[in-house]
């Protein structure tokens, strides 16, 4: 595990048999002026260990470390019928922002992403939503 948030961050949740039961990822922006935001994806956790509370770990994780290292805003996206992970991200303060037509292509069928922010620094980002 990094500490800190240079660009790229990985955090990983494994059981007693030390296999991944789950992880997390998160971006940082490049450029100076977008080192205040981080992407945060993909998070994924093992279906036989889903419902326990890993996933919402993970993203607690993510989000402290992130803004332990200043990060002001978090970001992800997330398919439109992914509907467990859009209630994970609501409680966890995410709200949508916007929505992404054809964001990706499975087996040549589009489907769409709901876009998703929360500040880390108690700014309102609540405009234009
Ligand atoms: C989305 C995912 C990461 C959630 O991980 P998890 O460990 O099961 O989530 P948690 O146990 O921490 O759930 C926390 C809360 O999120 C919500 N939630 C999570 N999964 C849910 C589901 N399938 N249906 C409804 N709500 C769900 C609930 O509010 C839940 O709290 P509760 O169990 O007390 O009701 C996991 O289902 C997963 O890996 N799915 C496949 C990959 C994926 O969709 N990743 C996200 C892509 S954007």
């Amino acid at each position: 595990m990094e500490r800190g948030l240079d660009v790229n961050l990985t955090l990983g949740v494994f059981d007693d048999a030390k296999r991944l039961v789950g992880f997390v990822s998160a971006r940082r922006g490049g450029p100076k002026r977008m080192q205040h935001m981080a992407d945060i994806g993909p998070l994924y956790v093992r279906a036989d260990a889903q419902r326990q509370g890993f996933g919402r770990a993970l993203m607690e994780a993510v989000l402290q470390h992130s803004a332990d290292a200043g990060v002001r805003q978090a970001e992800l996206c997330v398919d439109v019928e992914n509907t467990g992970a859009q209630a994970l991200y609501l409680a966890l303060g995410f709200h949508i922002f916007g929505r992404r037509p054809r964001s990706v292509l499975i087996n040549g069928i589009g489907r769409d992403d709901y876009l998703m922010i929360k500040a880390l620094d108690g700014a309102d980002l609540t405009r234009g939503a």
